[in-house]
């Protein structure tokens, strides 16, 4: 069992393009998955705001707020897991003002985050200089950000031609520099994800971005057989969690029906004394 807590720095200098280990990144929205996560041994927790469609059962995850976030943080603290929790700031918690982006980012830290993750790039330096300012690390994200599905007119593969592939590579630089100390890159082409991989000091942790990235994250959800639909061309599921625990549940209305359950093992025996006075 692991019982050192990961640190920020440690993660901050793991690149496996240099040579480290691979680092490996899973969602969790609760204490139980947090447990399970933890002792398959993964890096890093991201209490994603993922929790708005894999849980809430939202079509994006702009629904999710402040409130749900530190709901979900402080239940994945509460399993007091060796990897480091990152909590995610969800959509106008960090767009109107820097005061409230910062105060965004403090309400998931004392719900139990280590550390928080935002979208964007260079449009959002003034923030993320801000929340590291009050001694939260950040951790950055670019390409297919969900928050901005509106804008990019649905879940699309980002950076494909040149120019867009120019812009990701200059985010990822800025946000190196503003001192995050990793960066999600989602859904971009393999070769990018390669090529912002070597250029940045920083780990990159990819999701549909190849395998060259410094590591990897999924949505638990997505990975375990457990999403409605169909799920994104990137994911592989590890489990047919739905078919699994269909059957389980299947079985118990089965026991139910028949009489089976609960049996002896299940129930408190009652005593002679106790039976005879019912029997009255
Ligand atoms: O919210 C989330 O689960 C995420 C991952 C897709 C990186 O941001």
């Amino acid at each position: 069992m692991r019982t050192r807590r990961t640190s920020v720095p440690a993660i901050r200098t793991t690149k496996a393009s240099a040579g480290g280990p691979r680092l490996a990144m899973m969602t969790a929205y609760d204490e139980p998955t947090a447990r399970l996560v933890d002792a398959g041994g993964v890096d890093l927790i991201l209490v994603g705001d993922s929790v708005g469609n894999v849980v809430l059962g939202h079509e994006d995850t702009l629904r999710v707020t402040v409130d749900d976030m530190v709901h979900h943080t402080a239940a994945v603290a509460a399993a007091r897991p060796a990897a480091l929790i990152i909590g995610d700031l969800p959509w106008l918690s960090y767009h109107v003002t820097v005061e409230e982006a910062v105060r965004s980012a403090a309400a998931l830290v004392r719900a139990g985050a280590d550390a928080v993750k935002l979208e964007g790039g260079v449009n959002r330096l003034e923030v993320i200089g801000a929340i590291i300012d009050a001694e939260i690390p950040v951790m950055g994200h670019l390409g297919l950000t969900p928050q901005s599905v509106r804008a990019f007119g649905g879940f699309k593969v980002q950076g494909r031609s040149a120019d867009a592939a120019d812009v990701i590579r200059q985010d990822a630089a800025a946000l190196e520099e503003a001192g995050c100390f990793a960066v999600v890159l989602e859904g971009v082409p393999d070769g990018l994800g390669a090529a912002i991989t070597l250029e940045r000091s920083i780990p990159t942790i990819g999701i549909g971005a190849g395998p060259a990235t410094d590591g990897q994250v999924l949505v638990f959800h997505d990975a375990m057989g457990l999403g409605a639909g169909t799920p994104p061309k990137f994911v592989r599921q590890y489990l047919d969690g739905a078919t699994l625990l269909t059957g389980a549940v299947a079985a118990f209305v089965a026991d139910v029906r028949s009489g089976g359950f609960p049996g002896p093992a299940e129930s408190y025996v009652t005593s002679e004394d106790l039976r005879s006075h019912l029997k009255g």
